[in-house]
């Protein structure tokens, strides 16, 4: 299986500092955000990562990281030329995946604990063109996508509200996400959002239509860090940790 880390975007919740470099090359403990990612990937022995990253910082990302060598992986790159939402970043990735090719993709500030190996297997036995998405119970909803469930099948997602006002419960669909090559023909269906963005709640919410939308619930800490109290906890979090 493969990996895309989504490592674009212009990280405008975290201004000054992403005006200096990329959200995801911000330190986190010891190390860049992005690394911490790759780590998780790597664990579920997913090797073959492809970031998609903004030009700005293209070059500070190749010097870092390489090939991938050092960290044990082996990395590509695609550079999104215009931040045009999460479901744009991803579509870049259509040369990398073969047909019917399944594959996880973080969000590369989502940071957490769980290794992903067992919801990776999970995915694996999951019929072509579905998907698996991660939750976590959180205290504030209304920041996420928060799910609302199938009440005739507790295994399954029916819609997902993305930063609804009234949350209809209290878990984040985290930006850990699980994919076929379907997952382009459901981009190729969906409209820019309000924002102007490609959302990709919208391409999830295909899947729920369908009735293919399954989900696992991260048992450990999981934090996004893209604003500046979420970077400082997923700092403290890290801290002593080595990727
Ligand atoms: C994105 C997704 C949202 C998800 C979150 C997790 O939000 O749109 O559904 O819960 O990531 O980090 P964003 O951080 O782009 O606002």
């Amino acid at each position: 299986m493969k990996g895309i880390i989504l490592a674009g975007g212009t990280g405008a919740r975290l201004y000054p500092l992403t005006k200096m470099m990329n959200k995801h090359l911000l330190p986190v403990g010891r190390f860049p955000m992005i690394c911490y990612g790759i780590d998780r990937l790597r664990k579920a022995g997913i090797k073959d990562i492809l970031l998609i990253i903004g030009k700005a910082s293209a070059g500070l990302y190749l010097n870092f990281l390489g090939s991938g060598v050092e960290w044990g992986v082996n990395i590509s790159y695609k550079i999104q030329e215009n931040a045009g939402g999460t479901a744009q970043a991803l579509n870049l990735a259509q040369g990398y995946i073969s047909p019917q090719e399944k594959f996880v993709v973080l969000l590369g500030d989502n940071l957490f604990q769980d290794d992903l190996t067992p919801y990776v297997v999970a995915f694996r036995d999951q019929p072509p063109g579905s998907a698996r998405v991660l939750l976590k119970r959180v205290n504030d909803p209304k920041r996420f996508g928060v799910p609302v469930f199938d009440p005739n099948n507790p295994d399954l997602i029916i819609r997902i509200q993305e930063k609804p006002k009234k949350p209809p419960a209290n878990y984040c669909v985290t930006g850990i996400y699980m994919y076929d090559s379907f997952v382009f023909e459901a981009i190729d269906q969906i409209q820019p959002s309000a924002r102007g963005e490609l959302e990709i709640t919208d391409v999830n919410n295909i899947y729920a239509e369908l009735g293919r939308l399954q989900f696992d619930v991260l048992r450990g800490w999981w934090t996004d860090a893209g604003t500046f109290d979420s970077l400082q906890e997923a700092s403290r979090k890290l801290r002593g940790l080595h990727p």
